[in-house]
């Protein structure tokens, strides 16, 4: 079944460009994003004033890139809850409250409860699962499905690729029905989805081999850090995930703001931290931000990697390795900014001799509270 590949985690991270095209397909109408499922769902995203994306782990963090693209394109605002957190306390929810949950099995306990607990209150529910007719999407108003295929490694990667870019339709269609996205922003945000397939595929074949070489230096290290911003943030949070899952290595990531209100105190001499550094096309500020938290950590001894796209030159002089990505949209370099973690820490679990489909303690779907 895992077709000449060592792990199903390989075979799923190579079968990325796949999901990501297979979750776009028949979702584009004249140059507009048009989800069939959502036909005559238009009250779903009319009149909604506050959207909460629920899930847990992995999905977690695709939420949180979806806050960004919800509230950019719909123009609602966009809160992230953890689904083992939302039905404990008292949130402020009723009919003009969309509750979008993201789950890969669509089984996991907690995600489940928090859809139900969401309905019970009377909010609009929407899923984003990958499996078909599973009991998230039943319990749910509506679904979009994503089509990553089935995965079988335990930590997600390309359900987690699929999951984003059904976020970043489901913002493009929502803009378009409130009419908060203008036409020509649609159809550039649909040219930027297109693209991406092909993008995912160059950072698999330019990158790969960097990457294992990497991971293969430091099988010893012993905690690694991530820093993102924007969009970044979550990708900073899902490489360090990624890591602890797999290679049971402590790692942590960061808002890159954060670092002066305390992190920075972690670095040390040799401390590895991988930078994801934002586009200075999308924003001249946010880029010279991360270059000079860059610049604060390596003065601290930090071994700088670096995630940038093509091109940016303004890096070099502070990085110990510099990772490639193509260039991308704002919103839409996250699906390209992740893959070379997944990669990292599935080449270190394998240094270390670990089984990276089968990790001690986890299971893929967590069916109980
Ligand atoms: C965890 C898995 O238990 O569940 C994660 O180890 C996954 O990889 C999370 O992201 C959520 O699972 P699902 O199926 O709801 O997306």
């Amino acid at each position: 079944e895992k077709g000449g590949w060592p792990s199903f985690m390989a075979k799923e991270v190579a079968e990325e460009p796949d999901a990501v095209a297979n979750t776009i397909r028949g979702r584009v109408r004249d140059g507009a994003v048009v989800i069939p499922e959502l036909d005559g769902s238009d009250d779903l995203f009319r009149g909604v004033d506050r959207i909460i994306i629920t899930a847990c782990g992995t999905a977690s963090y695709a939420g949180m890139v979806g806050k960004y693209a919800l509230e950019q394109w719909a123009r609602v605002p966009v809160d992230v809850e953890l689904a083992h957190e939302f039905r404990y306390r008292d949130p402020v929810i009723g009919e003009n409250t969309l509750v979008v949950s993201i789950s890969q099995s669509g089984e996991t306990m907690d995600t489940l409860m928090a859809v139900k607990y969401a309905r019970e209150r009377g909010a609009r529910t929407l899923s984003i699962c990958n499996t078909q007719g599973a009991t998230i999407p039943r319990e749910s108003d509506a679904v979009v499905y994503t089509h990553a295929g089935p995965e079988v490694a335990v930590a997600s990667t390309k359900a987690f690729v699929a999951q984003i870019t059904a976020l970043l339709l489901l913002g493009l269609h929502a803009g378009r029905v409130r009419g908060t996205l203008s036409a020509a922003d649609g159809a550039a945000a649909v040219a930027e989805l297109d693209a991406l397939p092909a993008k995912i595929a160059e950072v698999l074949a330019e990158e790969q081999a960097h990457v294992t070489q990497l991971a293969g230096w430091m099988a010893d290290t012993r905690s690694v850090l991530f820093l993102g911003r924007h969009v970044g943030y979550p990708i900073a949070l899902e490489g360090a995930l990624k890591l602890k899952e797999i290679s049971y290595i402590h790692a942590e990531g960061f808002a890159a703001g954060e670092l002066k209100h305390g992190p920075i105190a972690l670095i040390e001499p040799g401390q590895p931290v991988f930078v994801l550094v934002p586009s200075p096309r999308h924003s001249a500020l946010l880029h010279a931000k991360v270059v000079s938290n860059i610049q604060e950590i390596r003065a601290r001894g930090a071994r700088v990697i670096v995630i940038a796209e093509e091109g940016d030159a303004a890096v070099l002089p502070f990085a110990d390795e510099v990772i490639r990505i193509p260039l991308a949209g704002a919103l839409f370099e996250p699906l390209l900014a992740v893959v070379p973690l997944q990669i990292f820490a599935m080449a270190l679990a394998t240094a270390k001799g670990l089984d990276v489909d089968q990790p001690r303690n986890l299971a893929k779907s967590v069916t109980v509270e």
